[in-house]
């Protein structure tokens, strides 16, 4: 066996690609959250919003080099290709572990899947669910009370007008905060970065990022549901 193929079949190996996938999603969940914060921007002299600006500047990236919506499609193939790699590690390391475990006390068993492993499971789940209902709504329009192609910023201000919808993004935002806390702590424990007079601000570094990605991602729905935003 070739040692990529050893290293892919170790505990190790799945961990490295979990890590490696969690951070090409993480990149991506980042630039979101900051590109969403174009909501907050009034419209120019035109007339025109920022995020619809800033939509179509996303679907034109790369024209004329590449055909339009291009590097939009790179993207969404790279992101789903990561989804897919973090899903199928995050269940094989799951066998692994419990075919680890000793055999015979049920309780046992229970107890020793830690809080965190668990929180992690469900979590990814809850996401899972959250992405395949945010396409339908935001990007297909199907999940949408009344979607128009193109009117990223009309469609997000008449979403969130929406007590249901603004607890369904809240509840969804709560599992990626606890996500991204655990996911960016162990990325460090799992890549071996770690260095005895820095590994205190390990904890603190997870906490913070994954609360500013929480305040930010929630912000511009927020004021839109108190009608700040309109
Ligand atoms: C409050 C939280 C969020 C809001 C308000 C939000 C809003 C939006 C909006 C308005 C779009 C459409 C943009 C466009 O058509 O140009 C979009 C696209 C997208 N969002 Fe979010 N988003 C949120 C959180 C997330 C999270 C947490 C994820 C992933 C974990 C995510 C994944 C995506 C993806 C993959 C697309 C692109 C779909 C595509 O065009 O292929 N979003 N989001």
């Amino acid at each position: 066996m070739s040692r990529v193929a050893t290293l892919y079949r170790s505990t190790v190996g799945k961990k490295v690609l979990m890590a490696v996938s969690g951070a090409v999603l993480f990149g991506f969940v980042f630039v979101h959250m900051v590109g969403n914060l174009k909501m907050l921007f009034p419209p120019d002299a035109a007339g025109h919003y920022a995020m619809d600006v800033y939509a179509e500047y996303l679907r034109d990236f790369g024209y004329p080099l590449v055909p339009h919506a291009g590097v939009l499609w790179i993207a969404r193939f790279v992101l789903l290709v990561a989804v897919g790699i973090h899903i199928v590690s995050a269940v094989q390391l799951a066998r692994l572990s419990r075919a680890a475990r000793p055999r015979g006390y049920a309780k046992e068993k229970s107890l020793s899947l830690s809080y965190a492993s668990r929180t992690m499971r469900w979590g990814g789940v809850i996401l899972l669910l959250f992405i395949v209902y945010h396409i339908l709504h935001f990007t297909t329009g199907q999940a949408h009370s009344s979607f128009v192609a193109g009117a990223v910023h009309r469609n997000y201000v008449v979403a969130f007008q929406s007590p249901i919808v603004y607890g369904v993004y809240f509840v969804a935002q709560l599992a990626l905060c606890f996500h991204l806390y655990h996911g960016v702590w162990s990325f460090f424990q799992t890549l071996g970065l770690s260095h005895p007079k820095y590994n205190h601000l390990r904890r603190p570094f997870a906490v913070g990022f994954a609360l500013v990605v929480f305040v930010g991602f929630l912000t511009p729905p927020t004021l839109v549901l108190v009608g700040v935003v309109s």
